[in-house]
């Protein structure tokens, strides 16, 4: 908590970049303070239920209705649903991290989809992009009104210019700018990279905790949202828009980012990983890597998410008579995976910062035979795993990868290699 952030998940903030901005005692009085004018963003339907109803008020220098008709703009690398460019082998995937570009790329012009499901105007499934950018937006604005942008910097630090406030970030840290929230990108660092999770569905909220009690994983006090700050700029700019899978583009006389004051609890936040209490066994074997889980976006299925966003963090490995690697497995969930730094421990080699991998359905994976080998045999004296950082985008459909995925060059066929040369140890009795 600073006086650039307001702590907490989900809370109902008021914030006011000029002092008597916001109105008291009802949302919409016939004039505004300081002549500005009101505007609700509901993030979720009127009558969503209490605990998970989403909603903002804003007063802005100008509404969002003010701007020229929407165009199709140059989609360049970004895809979304059906994802039915080609067809998905069950084969285990992994990619090398993708370049920085040497043209100019902005943060909406750099973003590669890799892999998707579910519809997005059915609010159900997730699209996976990475972004690589060597400039900042300036006179350019973006929102995504197919889904919640769940961003995972790797490289450079950014700021990420919203309606609704600034938030900084860096490697290490995540944020989340919900559906329709206006923002540009402004990049602190010659070049940036990273992860999005692009939710159609429900909005990721804090996993349920159980009997692990009041407190642990990400505490909510821990995630950050940002105070208001507005541009009061005129001039000639453009919006970008995800629309129905297609990126639009409409010209404004005026920033978006133009609220002055805002109350609600449908605002973006980020939050720093090191802050993650990972919980983990003390005795034998290891829990499933749902105990890594930060955030989830819950399905109507229970306990079935559209996508949980899970972390494995740096972290003491304790167990005793335990192979203490992720074990072999076959999934219901689909698992993107990516590495924000170090090394990840079920893999020796080829899994890269800035890379990723794909296991889907039923696909087999788990660590390569280096790993295994190694793992068997280690002496399970306590472990620090200090210098590591991945996470994964788990999520209840096949993840379907576009054609460029399915034929970058940084696609590694040979990762099957890995495991080809797993020994045969049994011996019968
Ligand atoms: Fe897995």
């Amino acid at each position: 908590m600073n006086d650039r952030y307001m702590s907490g998940f989900g809370n109902e903030f008021a914030t006011e970049a000029e002092p008597g901005a916001l109105p008291k005692g009802q949302n919409s009085p016939q004039k505004a303070p300081l002549g500005l004018y009101t505007e609700q963003l509901s993030g979720t339907p009127f009558t969503a239920p209490r605990l998970a109803n989403r909603r903002t008020w804003a007063y802005r220098i100008r509404p969002s209705v003010m701007h020229k008709p929407y165009e199709a703009a140059e989609q360049k690398l970004l895809r979304s649903t059906p994802f039915d460019e080609a067809p998905t082998p069950p084969n285990q995937m992994r990619w090398d991290p993708p370049p920085i570009p040497t043209e100019p790329t902005d943060f909406v012009d750099g973003l590669i989809t890799i892999a998707g499901n579910g519809d997005s105007t059915m609010h159900s499934g997730v699209a996976i992009h990475l972004y690589v950018a060597n400039k900042s937006m300036n006179d350019r604005f973006f929102y995504d009104a197919d889904g919640e942008l769940l961003i995972v910097p790797q490289m450079g630090r950014l700021i990420f210019h919203t309606e609704l406030g600034r938030i900084e970030a860096a490697p290490g840290e995540i944020v989340v700018i919900q559906r329709g929230i206006k923002f540009r990108v402004e990049l602190l660092e010659k070049q940036a990279r990273g992860y999005i999770c692009e939710n159609y569905g429900a909005m990721f909220r804090l996993p349920d905790l159980g009997p692990i009690g009041a407190n642990g994983l990400a505490n909510t006090r821990d995630f950050l949202t940002p105070v208001a700050s507005y541009e009061d700029r005129e001039g000639s700019f453009r919006v970008t828009s995800k629309f129905c899978g297609k990126l639009w583009e409409g010209e404004y006389n005026h920033s978006p980012l133009n609220v002055v004051a805002w109350h609600g609890n449908y605002a973006p936040y980020k939050y720093d990983l090191a802050n993650f209490n990972c919980i983990n066994s003390v005795t034998f074997d290891h829990p499933d890597p749902s105990i890594y889980t930060v955030l989830t976006a819950p399905s109507e299925i229970p306990g079935t998410a559209n996508c949980d966003f899970v972390i494995f963090p740096p972290r003491w490995m304790v167990a005793e008579h335990t192979f203490r690697p992720p074990w072999f497995h076959r999934n219901f969930m689909n698992e993107f995976m990516g590495l924000i730094k170090g090394e990840y421990d079920a893999k020796a080699e080829g899994f890269v910062p800035g890379g990723a991998s794909l296991h889907n359905c039923m696909s087999g994976h788990g660590p390569d035979a280096a790993t295994y080998e190694k793992a068997s045999h280690a002496e399970l004296k306590p472990q620090y795993l200090g210098d590591t950082l991945a996470f994964m985008f788990e999520t209840r459909f096949v993840c379907r990868p576009t054609k460029y995925a399915l034929e970058t060059a940084q696609l590694q066929h040979e990762y099957y290699t890995c495991w080809q040369d797993l020994k045969k140890h049994f011996r019968k009795p």
